[in-house]
C-alpha cells in the first residue's frame, strides 16, 4: 500500500525551544538523551495544516480575531463522523489547553476543601489541578488485572463523601491506552449521577484510536450522564500542534456551561488566538485520512516494539492500549528501585517517563512515547537493550 505521508522522515527539532529535545538537561540532567517522553509527536505537523497558516502569513496584520462559525462547524462534524457525537455548538467553550481547562474546571464546580476523586496511575497534571487550587485529592485506584486496567467501582462507592463534588476522568487513559468501555462508563457515569458528582472527561487522546478501536465520548452514554459531563477535547495531540495552545470543552448541561462562562468572562482567556483557530479548523475539516494513516504507523510502531522486546528484552512487559500513542511498560521483573530503574534508562542515553509520577502504582513502570520514525524507536530499544540485556 502506498502512502502519500511517510511518517519514516526524520525531521531535526533540536534548536526550536521544543520541550522534547531541547530541555532534557533541565528533565534528565544531560543533554544527550533520545527523548521517548513527552506528548508529543516527533512526525511533521500535517500539511494541510501548516499551509493553511502559511496562507494566513501571506497577510501582513495579525490583529483581533474570531472564532468563525466554520471553526464550530469544523468541530461539531468531527465529532459527528470520529466520535459518532451529535453536540451543539452552543454547548463549545474554549480554554488555551486542557490542563488549564482542567484546572479551571476545578475552580468553577468545586470550592476550597471539597473533594475531587481521581483513578490512579494517571496523567500527573490531574493531580497539580486539584491540589494547587487547594482542593482535597482522593485516589479511587484502577485495578490491574492481566494486560488491562479496570474501575474498582465498589471503592469509588466507598471513597465518594458528602464533599465529593467532581471525578476528573482519562478517557482514554493515560498511561495504559484504554478506551472505557460502553458498560464500564456507564457504571461509573450512573454512581456519579447518583452522588451529584460531576465528571469531567479529559479525552484529549480520543481521536488516536488503533485501527479497529473506538472511542466512546462518556457524554454519549445517556443523556443524563451527559448533563453531568465537562468533556474536554483538542486537535493538540491528534496532529501534532500542541505548541498553539488551543482545546475546547463541550458542556451540554447549561447550568455547568454558565458557570464555565462566568470564569471565562471574568479572566478573559477563553478567546484563542488567530493561528490556533486555523490550525483547529483545518485539522478537523482535513484531517481523517492522514490519521487514519498515522495510526497505521503508530500500530506498526507498537507491534515492531513488543516483538523487540519479546525476543531480546523478556523482562519488558509493553501493554497493549486501543488509543494513544503512550505505552505503559513493566520492568517491574528487574526489581529496581524507581530511582534505579530511571537511572539506567537515562544512563543508556533514552529519555522516558517515570511510571511513579502517575501515582504510587506506577512503580516498576515507564511510559514510553512511540510517536516517532521507526529509526528513531529502533535505535532507543537497541540502547535499552545495551542496558538492561543480561
Ligand atoms: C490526558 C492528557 N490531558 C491533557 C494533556 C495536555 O493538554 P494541553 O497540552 O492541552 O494542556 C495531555 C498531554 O500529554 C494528556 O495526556
Amino acid at each position: 500500500m502506498s502512502m502519500p505521508y511517510n511518517f519514516d522522515e526524520l525531521v531535526d527539532r533540536k534548536n526550536t525551544n521544543c520541550v522534547k529535545y531541547d530541555a532534557s538537561e533541565r528533565f534528565f540532567g544531560k543533554a544527550d538523551v533520545l527523548p521517548l517522553w513527552v506528548a508529543d509527536m516527533d512526525f511533521k505537523t500535517p500539511d494541510f495544516v501548516v499551509d493553511t497558516l502559511k496562507e494566513r502569513l501571506e497577510h501582513d496584520v495579525l490583529g483581533y480575531t474570531f472564532r468563525p462559525d466554520s471553526c464550530t462547524s469544523a468541530i461539531v462534524n468531527w465529532l459527528k463522523n470520529r466520535h459518532r457525537w451529535s453536540i451543539k455548538g452552543e454547548w463549545l467553550h474554549y480554554s488555551p489547553g486542557v490542563v488549564p481547562a482542567l484546572a479551571f474546571a476545578v475552580q468553577v464546580y468545586t470550592q476550597p476543601g471539597d473533594e475531587v476523586i481521581v483513578q490512579t496511575p494517571v496523567y500527573f497534571p490531574f493531580f497539580s489541578a486539584i491540589k494547587n487550587n487547594n482542593r482535597e485529592m482522593v485516589e479511587n485506584p484502577l485495578v490491574l488485572k492481566g494486560d488491562r486496567y479496570y474501575f474498582d467501582i465498589d471503592d469509588l462507592k466507598k471513597k465518594i463523601s458528602p464533599k465529593t463534588k467532581l471525578l476528573l476522568l482519562c478517557n482514554p487513559q493515560n498511561p495504559g491506552g484504554m478506551s472505557w468501555t460502553e458498560s464500564e462508563l456507564k457504571e461509573l457515569g450512573d454512581i456519579c449521577l447518583e452522588n451529584n458528582v460531576v465528571v469531567v472527561s479529559d479525552e484529549i487522546h480520543s481521536d488516536l484510536t488503533f485501527p479497529g478501536k473506538r472511542h466512546i465520548p462518556l457524554a454519549t452514554v445517556s443523556d443524563e450522564i451527559a448533563q453531568n459531563t465537562i468533556t474536554l477535547m483538542a486537535p493538540s495531540k491528534t496532529f501534532n500542534l500542541a505548541g498553539l495552545s488551543t482545546s475546547f470543552l463541550v458542556i451540554p448541561n447549561k447550568g455547568l456551561f454558565d458557570k464555565y462562562d462566568e470564569l471565562m468572562k471574568a479572566t478573559h482567556v477563553y478567546q484563542g488566538n488567530l493561528f490556533g483557530n486555523i490550525a483547529m479548523e483545518a485539522a478537523y475539516s482535513k484531517g481523517e485520512s492522514w490519521l487514519n494513516e498515522l495510526m497505521l504507523y503508530i500500530e506498526a510502531n507498537y507491534d515492531f516494539m513488543a516483538s523487540f522486546f519479546k525476543d531480546n528484552l523478556p523482562g519488558i512487559k509493553p501493554m497493549k492500549p486501543d488509543a494513544t500513542y503512550l505505552v505503559w511498560l513493566d520492568f517491574s521483573s528487574y526489581g529496581l528501585k524507581d530511582k534505579e530503574l530511571n537511572e539506567k534508562i537515562v544512563n543508556a542515553g533514552v529519555g522516558l517517563n517515570r511510571g511513579v509520577q502517575f501515582g504510587k502504582q506506577g512503580k516498576g513502570f515507564m511510559r514510553i512515547n512511540i510517536a516517532c520514525p521507526r529509526k528513531t524507536l529502533e535505535q532507543a530499544l537497541l540502547q535499552l537493550k545495551s542496558a538492561f540485556a543480561t
